[in-house]
């Protein structure tokens, strides 16, 4: 949740002023950063826990343990539906770390939060 913090700093928000930061904890250790990213286009806009998993995945994590996402001090963030969504491509079994109105810490499983999530079965063959 430090991380989390940290991250949120980085929020680039001005039309929502809602900062919001992610710390995403790949297998390997590693953790990754996120914050927002918004666009004058609203719908452009990033989500913090998709900016940080599609920087893990460029890095080349492809297993999470847990993520923490944070907004305003004493906002719960828990994530978005869709970015419920990406993270369970990798990992449906991951952490959620957020905070409650009283700021105390929360914790589900991204699969208590994400029942069913659509699934795809991915495609054998050679690349085109
Ligand atoms: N936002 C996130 O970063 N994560 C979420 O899970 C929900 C919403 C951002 C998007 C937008 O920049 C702002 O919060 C207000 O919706």
């Amino acid at each position: 949740m430090r991380e989390a913090v940290a991250a949120r700093a980085a929020s680039h928000s001005p039309y929502s002023r809602f900062p919001v930061g992610a710390a995403l904890l790949g297998a390997s250790g590693r953790l990754y950063r996120g914050c927002n990213v918004e666009n004058a286009s609203f719908g452009l806009t990033c989500c913090a826990e998709r900016t940080a998993l599609f920087t893990a995945v460029s890095a080349g994590e492809r297993k999470f343990e847990a993520i923490a996402v944070t907004a305003r001090a004493g906002h719960g963030a828990p994530p978005c539906g869709a970015c419920r969504q990406v993270l369970a491509e990798f990992s449906p079994e991951l952490w959620v770390y957020w905070r409650d109105l009283r700021g105390r810490m929360l914790r589900k499983r991204l699969s208590a939060l994400l029942p069913d999530q659509f699934e795809l079965t991915p495609r054998k063959g050679k690349r085109r």
